[in-house]
């Protein structure tokens, strides 16, 4: 693949867009970014401080610390029940870098083109596949079921030319959660799998843990610390790939990271082994299953349509469509005259023009608050 071939047509983020006007405003309500309001446990601030005040602060394996490869795969085979090997973790500098070199490695291995991604679908995707040359396929989601898949759908845009399909469980933006059927009817396609498992763990109804690993082994496997161990700026996340993509992938990650951060291998060491972690964590899942009820309560309080029933992530996605068909430009309306930050539902795709997404990932007073705003204004129009 020749690297000039790529249009560059790279979009901007939108929700960061509006994060970026929000915080010059004062009096915002910030309701637009995955972003979890919850402090990184102590016991991993307190390894990242060890590790700077002990002079661990050199580069690494490209891959990883050895440490922390074993570690990951010894979490992810007692918590899902895989068959992983530390030799098949590649340690990144956060699960956005992990994104870039499975999509590269891909395209790259297969000499084809096209990847299947969901409409909506996380907003950064198609700039990923788009920066690397590739074709990105959308299939869409039922905007009347909860946003599920139909598999007969995905079928019908594979073609000689599809490299991989893309999937994401728990949803950023919708919540849904890839279950048993769905995951072995992805398997059974016989395309490589890119499973960004980002939010594994933040699941609210039933079943806390799957992995496409468990259908499947022709798949590259993303996962990162920020989200579920609260970890956003500590920038670190990995890969599960499989042994055909690895020279591959090492060769990449030597060449345009060399290593990921130490202090933060260190201190995600302990994120994956402390007792104590474990515990906070557990916390932090049960608080974000209280909010996403309070949401749920607050948005029908209000009167705001509430377009899907969200098991996971911590999004919810309204339905705006009786009084807007931008939803981009209906976003930057309720940042400057209700003073709440969302996130217009275009960045995740035309099938979800006419909505807005909030993350319930803020204060119990934040998510009362900035729905009340966004229901006064509303009720105004
Ligand atoms: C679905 C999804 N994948 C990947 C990422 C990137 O996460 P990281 O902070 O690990 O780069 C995000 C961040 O919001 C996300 O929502």
């Amino acid at each position: 693949m020749n690297i000039l071939e790529s249009k560059k047509e790279i979009k901007s983020f939108k929700a960061m867009d509006i994060l970026e006007k929000a915080i010059e405003m004062e009096d915002i309500i910030h309701l637009e970014l995955g972003e979890p309001d919850f402090d990184t446990p102590k016991p991993i601030k307190d390894e990242g401080i060890r590790a700077i005040n002990e002079e661990k602060i050199i580069y690494t394996h490209s891959m990883g610390m050895k440490e922390l490869r074993t570690e990951i795969a010894k979490y992810y085979n007692e918590k899902y029940g895989t068959n992983i090997c530390y030799e098949n973790i590649v340690v990144t500098a956060g699960t956005s870098p992990a994104l870039l070199l499975a999509i590269y490695v891909v395209l790259e291995y297969s000499h084809k083109k096209e990847i299947l991604t969901s409409n909506p679908g996380y907003a950064c995707y198609p700039n990923f596949i788009n920066f690397l040359s590739g074709k990105m396929k959308n299939y869409d989601l039922d905007i009347n079921n909860n946003f599920k898949m139909d598999i007969n759908k995905i079928k019908e845009k594979i073609t000689e030319n599809t490299a991989a399909i893309l999937i994401n469980s728990p949803s950023n933006p919708t919540g849904d959660v890839i279950k048993e059927k769905e995951y072995q009817e992805i398997a059974d396609l016989g395309l490589c799998v890119i499973s960004d498992e980002i939010y594994q763990g933040l699941v609210y109804n039933g079943k806390q843990y799957d992995s496409i690993l468990n259908y499947t082994d022709n798949a590259i496997v993303l996962n990162g610390f920020s989200k579920l161990f609260s970890m956003t700026g500590w920038r670190l996340g990995y890969l599960i790939v499989p042994d055909k993509f690895l020279s591959l992938t090492q060769k990449l990650e030597q060449n345009l990271f060399i290593s990921a951060n130490t202090i933060s291998q260190y201190a995600a060491i302990k994120a994956l082994t402390s007792l104590e972690v474990e515990k906070e964590v557990e916390n932090m899942i049960k608080e974000y299953n209280n909010r996403r009820i309070i949401t749920i309560n607050e948005l029908k309080k209000h009167n705001l349509k509430i377009a899907a029933n969200p098991e996971g992530a911590y999004y919810m996605i309204i339905d705006v469509r009786e009084y807007t068909d931008n939803s981009l430009k209906f976003a930057y309306e309720i940042l400057e005259k209700a003073k709440v930050a969302v996130t217009p539902g275009i960045d995740f795709g035309s099938n979800l023009e006419g909505f807005i997404r909030i993350s319930y990932a803020t204060s119990t007073e934040n998510i009362i608050e900035g729905i009340r705003r966004i229901g006064d204004y509303i009720k105004g129009l």
